[in-house]
C-alpha cells in the first residue's frame, strides 16, 4: 500500500514495457474480488428482477487454432469435437440457469457477445445449435447488438453466410498487423493473404459493422511497419477500428521467453513508442474521415456505428457472463467464473453455479466504476453523474482533475470534462488516482 500522498498522483508508467497488466478493465481491481462465492449469486439471482437496467450476455468460447505469443486469454487449442460439444452443453445449462432466475426472469437481452478464445472457431453446426439454445433461453427479439469475435484464418464464405443468419450484427476481425512474417514470430496463426479474403467475404455476408483490432507493439514491429499497417487498414475501410497497445501479462509466452532468458524488457516497442503508433494511426485515420471515439477506437460513421456492448457496460448494465473464466456483473456484484474447463465444466453439471470469485460492490465503487471506464472515451459528463449517483464530480475528485488540468492533460467546459489526445492515449495511466485509497497501486490480474 502506497503513503497518503501517493494516492493522488498520476502512475508514472515505466517507459519499456515490463511484465504485468496495464489495461484497465474493471473497478475495483481483480485482486479485491474473493469476497464473495456462488452463494452470493444465488441469493442475488432468487430476488425480483430489476427491469429498468439493460441486460447483456456474454458467452466466452475458449478455443483457438494457435496460443499466440501474447495472449493472455483464458484458451485452449487442439480440443475434439466431443470435448467442444461438452463445453457447450456446459455454457447452456449455466446460461439456463440465470435464465430461470427471479432475478432474470422476464427480462431481454438488448446486446449479446462471443468472445473469446475464438467463437469462429466452432463449426456452423455447433454455432447453429448454440444460437438455437441461447435464444430458447433468453430471446433476441429485443437485442440491438450481437458482437462476434473472429480470427481471419478461421473465416471462408459459407461461414460468414451462416454467422450472419445467426443475427451477428458486429463482426470483429483479429488482424493485429498486414505483415505475414509479423504475424508468424508473435504466434498468430492467420497470414497476410487470408486478411484480404476473409474481409472480402464478410463484406459481401452484409454485417451492419466489421471491426478491426490491431495491436501497436507486435513483437519486430517497426516504424516502418507500422505506417504500412495503418495504409493497408484505411483502404480497407473497416466500420471501426480497434487499436490496443501490446501489453505483456505473466500467462504469455512473450513472458514465459523473457524469464528463461532472466530478461526484464519486453522485446516490444516501449510505451512511448506504441502511444506515438496509435496516435499516428488515430491522425491518418481522421484524414481519410474516421472519429475517434475512444482511446482504442475509430469509427467511419459515429452516428451509424455504436458499441452498444461497452457503453452499456460502461454505464452499469447487468452481463451474464457464461462460460470458463467469463467475468459478470449483475445486480452491482461483480463475479468471475471457474478459469479451468474441466473444473467449470464439472461443477455446472454438478448443479452449481461456476463462480470463483465475486465481490459486491458499494455505491462509491460503482461509481468510481462507471467514471475510469467512460473516461476511457475521452470525455465525462458531470450532469451523468449527478443524475445517477446524486455526486458533484467536480467537488468529489477535485484534486484529480487539478492534476490533469495542470499537466495539460484535460479540462472542464460546460460540465464536460475533455482529456486531451495525449491523455487519451495513455488514458489506462491516468485512471489510478480515482481508486480509492485501499484500491491504489494493486495488480489487475
Ligand atoms: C479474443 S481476441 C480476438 C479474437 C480472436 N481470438 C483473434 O485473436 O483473432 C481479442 C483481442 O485482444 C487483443 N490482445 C490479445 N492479447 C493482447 C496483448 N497482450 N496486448 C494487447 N492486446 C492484446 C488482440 O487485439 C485480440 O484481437
Ligand atoms: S489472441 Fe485470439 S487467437 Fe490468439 S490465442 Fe488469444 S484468443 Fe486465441
Amino acid at each position: 500500500m502506497s503513503e497518503e500522498p501517493e494516492q493522488n498522483k498520476t502512475q508514472v508508467e515505466p517507459e519499456e514495457t515490463t511484465v504485468g497488466n496495464y489495461f484497465v478493465a474493471n473497478y475495483p481491481p481483480f485482486h479485491f474480488w474473493d469476497k464473495g462465492t456462488a452463494r452470493h449469486l444465488e441469493e442475488l439471482l432468487s430476488q425480483p428482477a430489476q427491469v429498468e437496467t439493460p441486460l447483456g450476455v456474454y458467452f466466452h468460447i475458449p478455443f483457438c487454432r494457435k496460443r499466440c505469443h501474447f495472449c493472455y486469454f483464458r484458451v485452449y487449442t487442439e480440443r475434439s469435437a466431443g470435448e467442444i460439444q461438452r463445453y457447450l452443453d456446459a455454457g447452456m445449462q449455466e446460461l439456463g440457469r440465470y435464465a430461470s432466475a427471479p432475478f432474470i426472469n422476464g427480462r431481454k437481452p438488448r446486446f449479446v457477445y462471443f468472445g473469446g478464445g475464438t467463437p469462429s472457431y466452432l463449426s456452423v453446426n455447433q454455432l447453429r445449435s448454440l444460437t438455437d439454445r441461447m435464444k430458447e433461453l433468453l430471446p433476441w427479439d429485443q437485442v440491438e447488438e450481437v458482437t462476434f469475435e473472429a480470427e481471419p484464418g478461421t473465416l471462408n464464405e459459407a461461414k460468414l453466410h451462416a454467422i450472419r443468419e445467426l443475427g451477428v450484427t458486429r463482426l470483429s476481425l483479429g488482424v493485429e498487423n498486414f505483415d505475414s512474417h509479423i504475424l508468424e514470430i508473435n504466434g498468430r496463426a492467420h497470414r497476410a493473404d487470408e486478411i484480404q479474403r476473409a474481409y472480402k467475404a464478410a463484406r459481401s455476408a452484409g454485417f451492419p459493422q466489421i471491426n478491426v483490432d490491431l495491436i501497436s507493439g507486435m513483437v519486430e514491429e517497426t516504424e516502418e511497419n507500422w505506417r504500412e499497417n495503418v495504409r493497408k487498414l484505411i483502404e480497407m475501410d473497416p466500420d471501426c477500428v480497434t487499436i490496443y497497445q501490446m501489453e505483456v501479462p505473466y500467462n504469455t509466452g512473450i513472458f514465459k521467453q523473457m524469464k528463461a532468458e532472466g530478461k526484464l524488457v519486453a522485446p516490444v516497442a516501449n510505451w512511448a513508442t506504441k502511444r506515438a503508433w496509435t496516435g499516428y494511426a488515430f491522425d491518418e485515420l481522421e484524414k481519410a474521415g474516421y472519429t475517434v471515439t475512444s482511446g482504442y477506437t475509430a469509427v467511419k460513421n459515429p452516428e451509424k456505428t455504436k458499441f452498444v456492448y461497452r457503453d452499456s457496460l460502461w454505464k452499469g448494465a447487468d452481463l451474464i457472463g457464461a462460460g470458463v473464466s467469463a467475468f459478470s456483473h449483475i445486480g452491482g456484484v461483480h463475479f468471475q467464473n471457474i478459469t479451468e474447463i474441466e473444473q467449470y465444466i464439472e461443477t455446472v453439471f454438478a448443479g452449481n453455479l461456476p463462480v470463483l470469485r465475486a465481490m459486491a460492490t458499494t455505491p462509491e465503487e460503482r461509481l468510481i466504476r462507471e467514471l475510469i471506464l467512460q473516461l476511457k472515451l475521452g470525455r465525462v459528463e458531470a450532469a451523468y453523474f449527478a443524475d445517477k449517483f446524486s455526486t458533484h464530480l467536480l467537488h468529489r475528485f477535485g484534486e484529480q482533475w487539478k492534476e490533469l488540468e495542470c499537466k495539460g492533460l484535460g479540462r472542464w467546459s460546460g460540465g464536460v470534462f475533455e482529456l486531451t489526445r495525449e491523455a487519451l492515449l495513455k488514458v489506462d495511466s491516468l485512471l489510478h488516482p480515482f481508486f480509492l485509497p485501499q484500491h491504489q497501486n494493486s495488480r489487475y490480474a
